[in-house]
């Protein structure tokens, strides 16, 4: 029989609307977003997975259906695909999503924040340690992030976030962390929701990769709003690191802020320079378009 996995559930809080890339997600999720040949939602699931997740909990508001529909099969596609005679085709479809996984989406009543929308996934999680993951940090890593803290997991048994310092003068758009002792995992002392520089306490940030005791539910049943009026996850945290360790972990990896547009295309950058097939032509492309002054360009 398989061993059953250390972290069984995944959560993926999809309801935010994008408007940093409005006009582009007016109608279509911003997690939809592709990045190269993927959505940026299904570089979550992959990462998720291969940390040893089955149960993939969504949590979506409005415009979001378009996810649900990519995790879905899609028959009338296959039969087309087939009767084209283009299995390797109907193969990348069929590798969206594994069939060991289950997929579950619960919809978001109303925009109230990160902490709220992991609320609304107690009912799917149960009494669990569970994967939190933010898709707009797409994370470039030789061990996928989140298999990485599964392991750290693994030996202390504890709450552990995935962290990385940031420049000084952008810790007002992260969740700030204090810990205990220098090095790559440590105990939280304090953590704070996007502080501006002069008060933060470090400049150690959280992004959007977290591994959570199921007793965080509690916490975030009970406080109220925080910053900008929403039920920050960041406030659930400083709850439950007074009766339980929590661990800040700097992840090894390369992260792209995909929230952010310029994010967004080096991510695309790095991703295609990596690609197998594409990669070796584009870069020769790039070459030429970074050597011709930007005037000269056809747009
Ligand atoms: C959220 C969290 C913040 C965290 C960040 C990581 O903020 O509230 O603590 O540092 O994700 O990406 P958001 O980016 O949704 O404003």
């Amino acid at each position: 029989m398989a061993k059953r996995p250390l972290i069984e559930t995944a959560v993926f809080p999809v309801a935010g609307r994008g408007t940093r890339f409005l006009p582009a997600t007016k109608a279509s999720p911003k997690e939809m977003l592709p990045v190269v040949d993927k959505p940026l939602i299904q570089y979550a699931v992959e990462e998720a997975l291969a940390a040893g997740a089955r149960r993939l909990v969504f949590i979506t508001g409005a415009s979001k259906r378009a996810i649900e529909d990519h995790f879905d099969s899609d028959q009338e596609l296959e039969n087309l695909l087939k009767s084209q005679g283009k299995s390797d085709l109907v193969k990348q479809l069929h590798s969206v999503l594994p069939s060991y996984a289950t997929c579950i989406y619960i919809r978001q009543p109303a925009p109230l924040g990160l902490g709220h929308a992991v609320l609304c996934a107690r009912p799917a999680v149960g009494n669990e340690p569970f994967f939190v993951h933010l898709a707009d940090d797409l994370i470039a890593a030789d061990e996928p992030v989140l298999a990485q803290m599964a392991d750290v997991y693994s030996h202390k048994r504890a709450s552990v976030i995935g962290c990385e310092p940031v420049p000084r003068q952008d810790t007002d758009k992260y969740g700030i962390v204090a810990v205990e002792a220098a090095g790559g995992t440590a105990r939280i002392r304090s953590i704070v929701e996007k502080p501006k520089p002069d008060k933060a306490p470090s400049n150690l940030a959280v992004v959007g990769r977290y591994l959570l005791s199921p007793a965080i539910f509690e916490h975030l049943a009970r406080i109220g709003r925080g910053a900008g009026g929403e039920i920050q996850l960041t406030d659930g945290i400083a709850r439950l690191l007074q009766e339980e360790a929590v661990y800040a972990y700097r992840f090894s990896g390369k992260r792209y802020d995909c929230g952010s547009k310029l994010g967004y295309l080096q991510a695309t950058v790095a991703y295609a320079l990596a690609h197998p097939q594409l990669g070796a032509d584009f870069r020769r492309h790039l070459k030429t378009v970074v050597k011709t002054p930007a005037k000269t360009r056809r747009q």
